[in-house]
Order: structure tokens, then C-alpha cells, then sequence
């Protein structure tokens, strides 16, 4: 009878150590695992044991041959995992007692010293924010992408003219590249939000121990700088205890797929047939299984859905996190599903919504015709007769009022009612000021700083791309 070899033995959880002798119930670690979701940490995690290593090492708390010993070993369980060969084990947990477990398995005892002077509670904490650290650089480049993609059409657009709407009621014409520019500014503030954050997130939890420090001597400043972190957190309870930092991250990937779903809904109703302002290919688009017909602009409508996964990624933590005594709790494992989520949720819109965009085809004709219906114009009338005949803007408002009513009733638009029967309104109304009444004329009038008229349009577009698009640069170089 063969007795099972030692390495056939069920692999032993290090957190257990040895004031745990039995084996945990099988509910117990099914409730506690986050391998299956945390080892997204893993480069993270390896990029901080490695710092954690190369200053315990500095600091003579372990011997450098040790630490060369681990700094291999921990290289070697990289490439395990970016091969798809590591042994992910839901006895160990989490990511961090993975690796540790498999560090122990390739270099013996000397993977046992990398755990000196540190706890799972300032390693995560710092896993964490350098994970959303490069999330917030990743998204940062797909907002550009984005703003790319709509500042082009809004150039190809300076002088197309559509309806502006209020209360989803015809109010003025505006140009579609001013309509497009405005989420590009939407865009530059959710990347202002995500940089504000990124600020704020950039301090280094790691030294700050389980709760209260560590009696070795460290070097906080050191793996702080290797780990690209202005400096260590001040306070060892405040480092491993508070995800404020995820919640930015997330409060500002809520606001920013706001945005995004509001712009989602305005494909939906231009694609929409009744109004027909734009065309998608058929990249963007799917058909119905019953309406042969059909095209429907399904990409939009679920970047105008995905909304809610944000503020429910929100929700979720910041419900963990109320009420939650100093400093770490297990509670707060239940942070990163959310922090994935709202992450992968928002890389998906934007790159959907940059395609989208440089899939419109816009039907101008369309465009003007509904920009020149609902009397559109009636503000342009309003403001010749301030200008022209001094009357109080409240008086002009009120005599265009009477001419629009005028032309429903003779079935007419303000800009066809004959000037005659304007003059039966207001006498001094002359041939000119029929001539304000045209959509064209209307943007073009839109002068005033930040207004819709073409030649503000394009050179916005100009100035948004010097903005927006050659900052990039500079934050490379950051
Ligand atoms: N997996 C844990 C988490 O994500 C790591 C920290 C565990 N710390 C502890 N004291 N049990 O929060």
C-alpha cells in the first residue's frame, strides 16, 4: 500500500498558521475565497512584493540572497500567470497567499521572509490603488480616443445645421459640430474627475503593516518611489483601512457614464426614423429577428443602460464601507468586484461609443429641415425687432408670440408669413427682418463666446484638439 506522497497533501492555507489546526468548513471557504476575482491583482501584487523585497533587502532585515532568491521566484510566478500556467488554488484564498504559497513551492523557505514587516492589509490596500492607478491612465486614453473621434465629425460639422432642443421641443438651430463639442468638454472634465483621483489615490499604503506599523526598521520613502507613489500615507490605520479612493474612482466613472448614456439616448432618437438625422452602417447596428425591416441601434441603448452598473458599483461599496469600525475588516474584500466592474463597464462604452461616432453618416438635409420647423427662428425675430426698433426684448418677445400664433393659423411657419401680414402685427417690420428668419443666418448670428456660429465651431474643434488631444503628450511624459 502506497501512502500519499507529501506533495499530494491538500495544500495548507498560510493565514492559518498554527493557532488553526482544523480545516476550514466548505461553506466557510467558499465565502471567504477572492481568488476568483482578485487575482486581476496580480501584477500589482508582484510589482509590490518586489519593492517590499529589494527595501527589506536595503534595510539588512533579510539577507540579499534571500531577496534575490524571492525577486526570481516571484519573476517566475509572473510569467506563470501571463502564460496561463499558475496554479491558482481556492485553498489559498486570495491572490496574495497564491503567490506566496507557489513562491514557497519554487524557492523553499526563504518565500516565508518576504512576509516580514508587512500584512495582507497594507498589500492590498496598495495592490488596489496601483490597480485602479492604471485603470484610471487606461480609461484617460480611450476619454481621448473619444474626444478624437468627436472632435473630427464636429470639424467635418462646423456649419451643419441642426435643430437645438429644449424640453426636447425645437428652440434654436445649432450646428451639429457645436452639439458634438460639448461632450467633448463633458469628456475633459470625467478626465479631470479620474486625474483629480488619481491624485489624491497616489500615497503609498505598504509599511503601514496589518494596522499599526511594524517594529523593523523599514524605508517607507523607498518603496513608496519604486512603486511610483508621491509618498507614503501618513497614518498606518488610515492606509489599510479606507477605500475613499475607490469610491472617487467610482463616483467619477458614474458621472462620466452619465454622459456618455446621455449621449447614447441622443444616437437612439437621431437614428430614430421619425427623426432620420443620422445613419449607422450596419458595424453598429443589429436587426430584428421578426421585423425584416428593422435596424436598431442596440450598442447606444445599451451604453445608455450600462448607466446603472456604475451607480450600482457605487452603491455596493460605499454601502460596505459605511459603519465600518477602524481600521481593516474582511468587508472590505468586497471592494474590487465593483472597482472591475465599473472599470471594464466604462472601457467598453467609451471604445463603443468612439466607434459609433466615427460610424455616423448624418443626413444634413434632414437636419436642416427639422432646424428650420417649430418656427425656430422666432428668437432671431425677436431680437431684430430689440435691435431695430428699440423696443424692450419682453415687448418683441411678446409681438413675435402673435405672429407665430398668426402663421399656425393661416398653416403657415414664421419664416413664410408673408411680410404683410407681419405688418398688420407690427407696421415697422420690414423686408430685413424677414431675412434673419433663415436657419443659416440664425447660427451664423450665434456669435457670442461659446456660441454655435460655424466659424466659432471650427475653430473650437481647433482649440478642443490643442486642448485635449496634445495634452496627451504631456501626460506621457508625467
Ligand atoms: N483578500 C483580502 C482582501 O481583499 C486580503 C486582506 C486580508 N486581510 C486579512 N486580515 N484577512 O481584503
Amino acid at each position: 500500500m502506497s501512502r500519499p506522497r507529501p506533495s499530494a497533501a491538500k495544500p495548507r492555507n498560510a493565514a492559518r498558521g498554527g493557532r488553526l489546526s482544523g480545516e476550514p468548513a466548505e461553506i466557510m471557504q467558499r465565502i471567504n475565497v477572492s481568488i476568483d476575482f482578485d487575482r486581476r491583482l496580480y501584477a500589482q501584487d508582484i510589482a509590490g512584493s518586489l519593492a517590499h523585497c529589494a527595501m527589506l533587502v536595503a534595510r539588512r532585515i533579510i539577507t540579499p540572497e534571500d531577496g534575490e532568491a524571492i525577486a526570481r521566484g516571484l519573476e517566475k510566478i509572473r510569467a506563470e500567470i501571463e502564460a496561463g500556467r499558475f496554479p491558482f488554488r481556492v485553498e489559498h484564498e486570495d491572490i496574495h497567499l497564491n503567490i506566496e504559497a507557489r513562491l514557497g513551492e519554487l524557492i523553499g523557505p526563504a518565500a516565508g521572509r518576504l512576509h516580514t514587516a508587512r500584512s495582507r492589509n497594507d498589500q492590498v490596500a496598495t495592490d488596489l490603488r496601483l490597480w485602479v492607478r492604471d485603470a484610471i491612465d487606461h480609461l484617460d486614453r480611450h476619454m481621448t480616443l473619444l474626444q478624437a473621434a468627436l472632435i473630427d465629425q464636429a470639424e467635418t460639422h462646423a456649419a451643419t445645421v441642426m435643430p437645438g432642443f429644449t424640453h426636447l421641443q425645437t428652440a434654436q438651430p445649432v450646428t451639429f459640430g457645436h452639439h458634438l463639442l460639448a461632450y467633448v468638454e463633458m469628456l475633459g472634465r470625467d478626465r479631470g474627475r479620474l486625474r483629480d483621483c488619481r491624485k489624491r489615490l497616489n500615497e503609498c499604503p505598504l509599511g503601514a503593516g496589518a494596522l499599526a506599523g511594524t517594529s523593523f526598521p523599514i524605508d517607507r520613502d523607498k518603496t513608496a518611489k519604486a512603486l511610483a507613489f508621491d509618498q507614503p500615507m501618513a497614518n498606518s490605520l488610515d492606509a489599510v483601512s479606507d477605500r475613499d479612493f475607490a469610491l472617487e474612482f467610482l463616483a467619477a466613472c458614474a458621472i462620466s457614464g452619465m454622459h456618455l448614456s446621455r449621449f447614447a439616448e441622443e444616437i437612439v432618437l437621431w437614428l430614430s426614423p421619425p427623426f432620420g438625422f443620422i445613419r449607422l452602417s450596419d458595424s453598429y447596428t443589429t436587426g430584428s429577428s421578426m421585423m425584416p425591416q428593422k435596424r436598431n441601434p442596440d450598442a447606444a441603448e445599451l451604453v445608455r443602460a450600462k448607466t446603472g452598473r456604475f451607480l450600482g458599483a457605487f452603491a455596493s461599496l460605499v454601502t460596505v464601507m459605511k459603519g465600518l469600525p477602524l481600521a481593516y475588516s474582511k468587508d472590505m474584500q468586497e471592494d474590487k468586484v465593483p472597482v472591475f466592474e465599473a472599470a471594464d463597464t466604462l472601457e467598453l462604452c467609451l471604445a463603443a461609443t468612439a466607434g459609433m461616432v466615427r460610424d455616423i453618416a448624418v443626413d444634413k438635409a434632414a437636419m436642416r429641415r427639422a432646424a428650420a420647423a417649430g418656427h425656430s427662428t422666432a428668437t432671431d425675430l425677436a431680437d431684430w425687432l430689440t435691435r431695430n426698433l428699440a423696443l424692450p426684448f419682453r415687448d418683441a418677445h411678446r409681438i413675435v408670440g402673435t405672429l407665430v400664433k398668426r402663421a399656425e393659423e393661416m398653416g403657415t411657419s414664421l419664416a413664410d408669413l408673408p411680410l404683410k401680414e407681419m405688418q398688420t402685427i407690427e407696421p415697422r417690420i420690414t423686408a430685413a427682418a424677414r431675412e434673419v428668419l433663415t436657419v443659416e443666418k440664425s447660427v451664423a448670428s450665434r456669435a457670442s463666446l461659446g456660441g454655435t456660429a460655424p466659424t466659432l465651431v471650427a475653430a473650437a474643434a481647433k482649440a478642443a484638439r490643442a486642448r485635449f488631444l496634445e495634452e496627451k503628450k504631456e501626460n506621457k511624459k508625467r
